[in-house]
């Protein structure tokens, strides 16, 4: 069969060989889906200004993300149960990132250990991903087995701080009977604090439960925020920020070494920004702060022209998250890595016609928003 030509194509290919549950899973945005689905949209709000003849000959894509160096600056964003897609699960994912030269963010609910993950793949760039937790015991342990594990910084997750109704029932078909499997278990979650041994003994769709339980609360607040810092000395990562003024309250804390502008791909709150929308504002706050906290963002990022844009507007670096999940639905390791060479391909040809032989020659100037260019034409 010949390989898929898109991101796109991969998502039809992934999805297609998932049952129900997970396709539900990994593709519904929260209520209305109106920033899910906008995240997307809003890339083609965004028009790219060519520059011709600008005798490009080599284009270098590499650069570094809180002092590492990457091939290309499109990350693997956090998602959860990677099993659900294949057998290779978060270690296909991982040792994907490694072939290709970048950076995965592990999720905690991962059904992959992170110390399991890093003996696959030693030398992977990983980050480990946790939420601010209920049970401060957990996340103590967790951090403490990432950084045991080799990981290379914490990406703490802000953006889940209540519910939110995806319209999936963890109960529905397909994950009841996956729920008992002890393949699809959590075994990040499944330490040895006592509320973590009452878990090992829950069986079926008290997983899920548990999970939710165990995701920060409403009642978290900065402090939280300083404890993690307190108690390593990885850099901590701030991921699910869509405002300026957030931005500047993690940085002015001196907390955050990098943030996240992210809408936890719309499957938080509904109705907030585009990521790509808020980007602008959160750069000019962090600007104000005078800081050098590196600023990346993700949801919707489907094309190399997207990740063109986000850079134009001025992130440093891009994630992705559905589109690893539907490359490792359609073909394991090989399906993550296709999809992140595709993307390469693509952000490599849409530099060349911007007549950008660099990273740093995409500027503001590079896109404009069509609200901007139409207003221009008006008579
Ligand atoms: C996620 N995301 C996520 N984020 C996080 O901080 N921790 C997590 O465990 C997960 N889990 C998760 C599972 C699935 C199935 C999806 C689709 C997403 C959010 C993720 O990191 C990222 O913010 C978005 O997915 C980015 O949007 P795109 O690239 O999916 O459009
Ligand atoms: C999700 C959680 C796990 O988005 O972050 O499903």
């Amino acid at each position: 069969m010949a390989l898929p030509q898109t991101v796109r194509e991969y998502e039809e290919l992934g999805l297609s060989r998932l049952w129900n549950f997970p396709t539900l899973y990994y593709m519904r945005g929260s209520d209305d889906q109106q920033t899910f689905a906008d995240s997307e949209k809003a890339f083609l709000r965004y028009r790219l200004r060519p520059r011709i003849l600008r005798g490009i000959n080599n284009i270098d894509m590499s650069c570094s993300l809180l002092g590492r160096e990457i091939n290309f600056p499109i990350g693997l964003a956090p998602t959860a149960c990677c099993r659900f897609a294949h057998s290779e699960k978060e270690i296909g994912t991982c040792i994907a990132s490694v072939k290709q030269g970048t950076v995965m963010i592990h999720s905690c609910a991962s059904t992959t250990k992170v110390s399991e993950l890093m003996e696959a793949a030693p030398n992977a760039l990983v980050w480990q991903q946790l939420y601010l937790f209920k049970n401060k015991l957990l996340t103590q342990q967790l951090i403490k087995e990432a950084e045991a594990s080799g990981v290379k910084a914490l990406v703490v997750t802000v953006d889940a701080a209540g519910g939110c109704n995806r319209r999936i029932s963890p109960y529905t078909e397909g994950s009841r009977e996956h729920a008992c499997n002890t393949e699809f278990r959590l075994p990040n979650f499944e330490i040895s604090t006592p509320d973590c041994l009452g878990y090992q003994k829950m069986g079926d769709q008290n997983l899920w439960a548990y999970c939710a339980f165990q995701c920060q609360e409403s009642s978290n607040s900065l402090e939280d925020l300083r404890w993690v810092q307190t108690i390593t000395s990885l850099p901590i990562v701030v991921k699910g920020i869509i405002k300026g003024s957030d931005a500047k309250k993690v940085i002015e804390e001196g907390i955050a070494s990098a943030i996240i502008v992210s809408a936890h791909g719309g499957r938080q709150l509904d109705g907030i920004p585009a990521p790509i929308d808020a980007l602008g504002e959160i750069l000019e706050a962090v600007r104000e702060t005078g800081s050098n906290t590196e600023v990346y963002m993700d949801g919707g990022i489907r094309s190399g022209s997207d990740v063109f844009k986000a850079l134009a507007v001025g992130a440093k670096a891009v994630f992705v998250g559905r589109p690893a999940l539907w490359g490792l639905a359609a073909n394991g390791t090989e399906g993550v890595s296709h999809v992140l060479e595709l993307f390469r391909e693509e952000l490599s040809d849409v530099m060349a016609q911007c007549g950008c032989a660099t990273l740093s020659d995409i500027t503001p100037s590079s896109v404009i928003n069509e609200a901007k260019y139409l207003a221009k034409l008006e008579p």
